[in-house]
């Protein structure tokens, strides 16, 4: 194999990690590193020149492959396009830049003959990507669902084991390095929207645009509900999915109560966990680390040596393009699907209620499956209930009825209890 010259954006948690797996590579020759700050104190010996000017990596014209690691929407994205059109290869784990502008970049790196590889921008360490796009390619993929996201994950598994609350989990992650300063982008649910928007490119074709993903973060759990949970026999994920098929897609995610025997249940800590179901295979099971500087590397330092394998054959390109349409997805509106509900109401201690409740939820062909109280509070009670499969804008509409009743005191809580992706249309 020939000696194959790269250029790298970004020189942080992921990017050291590149560098150090790169040293075992002969035949990868790192030539320059684009940072922000060259006069930063670094982990490593670099091999190579620094710069803070990302154009002299791009420009340069011995440079086949780029490396972003840079991360961010821009000015990463105006550097792959600038090094597309000049006909380098992309090597990159950037979910964001690739979810937001997935289609531009596809598209234009299809026109110019050269692949972009991303199998770290989803689920890190985890062969996810390359699995769907080629081990699983004679199968008609019906969904792929999990827990997409390290960080929530580790923050739940705190939750749950030591019983502590939402707010004192973040701190203990953020002190362990776990979570970010700013942690909206994980537990809002923004990073696995991302990565669902990716998933449905490999899967189904296309790209699903961010903001059309139903999201639900998980700042609202409480660490009664997780006891609650517990007590019904299920354990609260983050947990992302995209089914459907060429037409139209649902892709959401929310916190989902799991059945303690469901493969995703036993997910815990800061890994991820993915099920990925196909018409021939079946359904498969995937775990390990989602994120975290070896693991992710891993999947950055895979893909460039794959890359640097085939470069010497002739219109490589194209074996190694996802055969993804430049059009965005149909994404269902999130009322659309069913699923089964877990409430968490506090009412006014009276009699009569539960009655009413019952009869706002039998109007909008809601069944319950189970319904207790929790004793009685000063001035109230909690409620919890939990509700066999129902269309998610039947509960909204039962949830606003229920909001104007005298006895409400508050929605404590409005969680989905897992459902088997392909049971989720709301034919009826
Ligand atoms: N960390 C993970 O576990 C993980 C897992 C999967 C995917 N990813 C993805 O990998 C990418 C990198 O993540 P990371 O955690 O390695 O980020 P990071 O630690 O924040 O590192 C970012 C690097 O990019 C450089 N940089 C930022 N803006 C720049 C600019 N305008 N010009 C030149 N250099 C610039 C920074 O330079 P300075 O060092 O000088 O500040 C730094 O070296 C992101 O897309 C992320 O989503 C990360």
């Amino acid at each position: 194999m020939g000696r194959v010259v790269l250029g790298m954006l970004g020189l942080g948690t992921v990017g050291t990690g590149v560098v150090k797996l790169l040293g075992q590579q002969r035949h990868l020759q790192l030539k320059k590193v684009a940072v922000r700050d060259k006069l930063k104190q670094r982990d490593i010996v670099l091999p190579c020149a620094v710069t803070d000017d990302p154009l002299q990596v791009i420009d340069d014209p011995e440079i086949e492959v780029l490396i972003e690691v840079m991360g961010g929407e821009k000015p990463a994205l105006d550097h792959m396009l600038r090094a597309i059109e000049q006909r380098k290869h992309i090597v990159t784990a950037n979910k964001e830049v690739l979810a937001k502008h997935g289609p531009e970049l596809f598209e234009l790196a299809r026109r110019k003959g050269v692949a972009i590889f991303f199998e770290a921008s989803v689920a890190g360490g985890i062969p996810l990507i390359s699995t769907i796009q080629k081990g699983l390619e004679a199968n008609k993929i019906s969904s792929v669902a999990g827990i997409l996201n390290g960080t929530t994950n580790f923050i739940l598994s705190s939750m749950e084991e030591r019983g502590e609350s939402f707010a004192r989990a973040l701190e203990v992650a953020q002190s362990l390095g776990f979570a970010e300063a700013d942690p909206t982008a994980d537990v809002e649910g923004f990073d696995v929207a991302y990565k669902l928007s990716i998933l449905s490119a490999l899967a189904y074709g296309r790209f699903a645009r961010p903001e059309s993903i139903f999201r639900q973060g998980i700042r609202d759990i409480s660490a009664e509900d997780m006891a609650s949970a517990r007590e019904f026999g299920y354990r609260i994920k983050l947990v992302g999915c995209t089914a459907g098929g060429e037409d139209s897609l649902s892709v959401r995610v929310h916190p989902t109560l799991v059945p303690l025997a469901h493969p995703l249940a036993a997910v815990s800590g800061s890994n991820n966990g993915i099920l990925v179901t196909g018409h021939a295979v079946g359904e498969i099971v995937m775990v390990g680390p989602g994120a975290g500087q070896m693991p992710t590397a891993s999947a950055v330092v895979g893909d460039i040596i794959n890359l640097a394998s085939a470069l010497q054959l002739p219109d490589f390109a194209s074996y190694f393009q996802a055969a993804i349409q430049p059009e965005w997805a149909c994404v269902l509106p999130p009322g659309m699907w069913r699923c089964p509900f877990y409430l968490h109401l506090k009412v006014s201690d009276s009699p009569g209620v539960i009655g009413q409740i019952g009869t706002i939820f039998g109007l909008r062909r809601i069944s319950i499956q189970s319904i207790v109280q929790r004793g009685s509070r000063q001035g109230g009670a909690d409620i919890v209930i939990l509700t066999h499969a129902a269309v998610s804008s039947d509960m909204d509409g039962a949830l606003s009825e229920l909001s104007k009743c005298a006895f409400m005191q508050g929605l404590a809580s409005c969680i989905r209890i897992w459902q088997e992706p392909d049971k989720t249309s709301a034919d009826r």
